[in-house]
């Protein structure tokens, strides 16, 4: 008996290597496991055309033929679920409540896909293995995106930062004394179209754009031991010349570069764009608690329209277990909800 199901999953930053990961090199990236993406799916009877009967979604709410094709992916995440759980043909209403913004380079559509077959199948009743999610994911990441990685449907999932590299993923336990801060823009970014432009680029001048990722993917790796030594100064250095080599490849934003140099004025030791980019969140790398609320307050000052802190001691010292919270508000409004 089929009957209302629930998933979740949550956002994610990449710490190196976007772009050039789509390109097979190698990537690092954080979750952000407080900001959830929740799904809730209801069957509505059956269907031989769409598998989605009513959507709530984002701002949206009403059937899905009248949402255009922006939930392409989510609509793709319950069609391949359904047949997954051995149930074509099902049609479900379909919620999904967000706590971190949309097109901003943290997941949202891999997160978003993930929580909604998750949903489907707890409502069929039907276990899968996360490798298997993992594949279906993907499937609504292509319709979303055209070419994804898979980075961010394993991010969104995972509890450890993960390394990954042409499908082959490696969880690690990061337990540096240091903080990131994350940041955004406010400007939504297109990742399919940021993806579009640098395959675009490396048509057109090859032997610079592959120059460019083979640097990016030398540091994804040397990023990784970063974090596992704990040499924080030399992330961030990485972090400086990732974006730099990201906005030459022109996926940044000017405002995001601006935000870019106002961590780096209150005190960060790096700081990049971080995801598809074209707009969107950036992130910055602070050695100690005090560091990261100044750098959190000069990029709310300086434009962001929201910002979070992430503790990467597995000891934090607890004082920002409340700043990575469970935001509902955030699609009701876009208002910082933490004073600067
Ligand atoms: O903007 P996001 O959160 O979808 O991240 C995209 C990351 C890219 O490397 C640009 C694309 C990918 O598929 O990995």
């Amino acid at each position: 008996m089929v009957h209302m199901g629930y998933g979740e999953t949550w956002a994610k930053v990449i710490l190196m290597g976007e772009h050039s990961v789509v390109y097979g090199y190698p990537a690092v990236a954080a979750p952000l496991p407080s900001l959830k993406m929740r799904a809730w799916v209801t069957p509505a009877g059956l269907c031989a055309t769409s598998c989605v009967g009513t959507l709530k979604a984002l701002n949206y709410e009403g059937s899905l033929s009248g949402a255009g094709d922006r939930f392409g992916g989510l609509e793709c995440a319950v069609k391949v679920a359904t047949e997954f759980a051995g149930c074509p043909g099902l049609v479900f209403d379909v919620v999904t409540d967000s706590s971190f913004p949309a097109g901003r380079g943290m997941g949202s559509s891999a997160a978003s896909a993930g929580a909604v077959i998750r949903a489907v199948l707890d409502a069929c009743d039907v276990r899968a293995s996360e490798q298997e999610i993992l594949h279906l994911t993907n499937e609504a990441e292509v319709i979303t995106h055209g070419n994804p990685s898979g980075l961010d449907a394993v991010t969104t999932c995972s509890r450890d930062v993960v390394t990954f590299q042409s499908g082959q993923i490696q969880y690690m336990r990061v337990d540096m004394p240091a903080y990131l801060v994350i940041a955004d823009s406010g400007i939504a970014g297109s990742t399919r179209e940021a993806v579009g432009n640098v395959r675009k680029a490396d048509e057109k001048n090859h032997a610079y754009v592959r120059s460019v990722m083979d640097e990016l993917g030398e540091m994804a790796l040397a990023s990784k031991t970063d974090l596992e030594l704990g040499a924080v100064n030399m992330l961030g250095e990485r972090m400086n010349r990732a974006h730099e080599l990201l906005s030459e490849l022109d996926v940044s934003h000017p405002l995001v570069d601006h935000l870019v140099d106002a961590a780096r004025s209150a005190g960060a030791a790096g700081a990049k764009m971080t995801g598809g980019g074209l707009g969107g969140c950036l992130i910055a790398l602070a050695e100690d608690a005090d560091t990261a609320q100044s750098i959190k307050c000069a990029l709310l000052h300086e434009g962001a329209c929201k910002a979070w802190i992430r503790p990467l001691g597995a000891k934090s010292d607890g004082r920002f277990d409340d700043e990575l919270v469970d935001d509902r508000r955030y699609e009701l409004d876009n208002r910082p909800l933490i004073a600067a």
